[in-house]
């Protein structure tokens, strides 16, 4: 009888611990994804993620390695989209807006280009996504950042 009820508390207090445990993992469980799920990089540092992307897509491009050009192509359209859907304006600027209307049509078209898969076309349409950047630096007033093909040495793809 003493024993049986001896494992009985036993057996509750385990459970409990057990319980408490669980509760605390899952709280810091749901923490942790609300700590991620609110990180939204600031624009700077979505242009960095940019800027690595389209000088992927040129390296790639200038090797004319079509796989890995698509495969640079769509990350580079994937972070224009990030940029649409969290930075709506900066300084003044409406930034979705114009990567919606500047970038995207541009991307679209090298898309297109590559499915084509004829590399003068690509380069010409590739030339097309790099005025885009540039032009959307003029017009929101940061023309001194100047992005080009990144072919060659320089290990940036942009003039300093
Ligand atoms: C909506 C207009 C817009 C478009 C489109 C755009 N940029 Fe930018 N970019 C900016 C602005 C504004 C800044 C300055 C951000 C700041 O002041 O923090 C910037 C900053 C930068 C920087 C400086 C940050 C750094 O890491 O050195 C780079 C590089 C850059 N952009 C690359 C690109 C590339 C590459 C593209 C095209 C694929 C592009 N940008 C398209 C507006 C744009």
């Amino acid at each position: 009888m003493i024993t049986r009820k001896s494992t009985t508390i036993a057996l509750l207090t385990a459970t409990f611990g057990f319980m408490l445990a669980f509760s605390a993992c899952v709280q810091s469980t749901e923490q942790t994804e609300t700590q991620i799920e609110s990180y939204t990089p600031g624009l700077a540092v979505q242009m960095k993620y940019m800027q690595y992307w389209t000088h992927k897509v040129g390296l790639s491009i200038e090797a004319e390695n079509l796989e890995l050009a698509d495969f640079y192509h769509h990350e580079l359209e994937e972070a224009a989209e990030d940029l649409i859907d969290s930075i709506e304006s900066y300084d003044g600027y409406p930034i979705a807006q114009l990567t919606e209307s500047m970038l995207v049509p541009t991307l679209d078209a090298l898309e297109d280009a590559l499915d084509e898969g004829n590399w003068s076309d690509v380069r010409e349409a590739f030339k097309a996504v790099i005025i885009s950047c540039n032009s959307c630096h003029v017009a929101t007033d940061h023309g001194f950042i100047v992005i080009n093909d990144g072919f060659g040495n320089n290990p940036f793809n942009q003039e300093f």
